[in-house]
C-alpha cells in the first residue's frame, strides 16, 4: 500500500511508540488478505445508499471517509478486503481508499482490543502531565503503550492532539473523550470498562464542558436583554 509522506513523518517522529505507524505496508497474512471474509450488513448497505445520495452524481469518492468507519464499525479493524469492498461500493480504484484508510490514524489496520485507548500526549496535555496518565494506564492494564492486554480488552496507543486541549490531559477510548485526567481518574474509568460498564465521558473535574478551569469569569448573571448598553445619544 501507499504510505503518505505525512504519515511517514509521522511514523518516525512517533518511532515505536504509535503501534497504528508501525504498519509502513501491507503484507498479506492468514487473517488480513483480499480474501478475507468482508461484505457489509445490509442495514449498512441502507447506510451507504443514504450517505452516496448526499453528494451529486459522479462523486461517489466523496464519501470514502464515512464508508470506510462504517465497514470499521462492522468489522472492528479494516482488513484489506474490507477497503477493496469500499472501493468496489463507491465504485473507485482500491488505491483511492488505500490512500484514506493510509493517511487518517483514525482507521486501524490491524486488530485492536474491545477498548481502544487513545492516549494525547501532545504539548497541552504533556504540560498538564499527560506522562502520569500514561504510566497509570502502563501499570493498571501491565502492559506498554503500542500493545493489547492478553484478554483482548484493552489496546493503548499514543497520538497527537485529539482536538480538547482545554481540558488535557485526556484520553479517547472508542468514541467518548475523558478529559481533565488524574492518575486515578483513569484508573477508575479502567475499573469501571473491566466491569461492564461504560462511565460518561467528558472533563472528570466537575467543571462543565470547558468552562474556565477557574470558574467563570463572564457570562455569570442573566444577560439583560436588547438594548443593554447602547448609546443613548445614537
Ligand atoms: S494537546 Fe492533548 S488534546 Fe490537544
Amino acid at each position: 500500500l501507499n504510505f503518505s509522506i505525512a504519515q511517514r513523518s509521522f511514523a518516525a517522529h512517533k518511532g515505536a511508540v504509535c503501534a497504528e505507524a508501525e504498519i509502513i505496508v501491507h503484507r498479506d497474512t492468514p487473517d488480513n488478505n483480499p480474501d478475507t471474509p468482508f461484505e457489509f450488513t445490509e442495514e449498512n448497505k441502507k447506510r451507504i445508499e443514504a450517505i452516496t445520495s448526499m453528494y451529486p452524481e459522479g462523486h461517489k469518492q466523496a464519501a470514502t471517509i464515512p464508508v470506510l468507519d462504517l465497514a470499521q464499525r462492522q468489522h472492528g479493524w479494516l482488513p484489506i478486503s474490507a477497503m477493496n469492498k469500499v472501493a468496489e461500493v463507491l465504485e473507485i480504484p482500491p488505491m483511492r481508499v488505500y490512500e484514506v484508510a493510509t493517511f487518517y490514524t483514525m482507521f486501524l489496520r490491524k486488530p485492536v482490543g474491545k477498548y481502544f485507548i487513545q492516549i494525547c500526549t501532545t504539548t497541552p496535555c504533556m504540560l498538564c502531565n499527560s506522562d502520569s496518565i500514561v504510566e497509570a494506564i502502563q501499570n493498571k492494564l501491565g502492559i506498554k503503550v503500542g500493545e493489547t492486554t492478553p484478554d483482548k480488552m484493552f489496546t493503548v496507543i499514543e497520538v497527537e492532539c485529539l482536538g480538547a486541549c482545554v481540558n488535557a490531559p485526556m484520553v479517547q477510548i472508542n468514541d467518548n473523550y475523558y478529559e481533565d485526567l488524574t492518575p486515578k481518574d483513569i484508573e477508575d474509568i479502567i475499573d469501571e470498562l473491566k466491569a461492564g460498564r461504560v462511565p460518561p465521558p467528558g472533563p472528570r473535574s466537575g467543571r462543565f464542558s470547558c468552562e474556565p478551569a477557574g470558574g467563570l469569569t463572564s457570562l455569570t448573571e442573566p444577560p439583560k436583554g436588547p438594548g443593554f448598553g447602547v448609546r443613548s445619544d445614537l
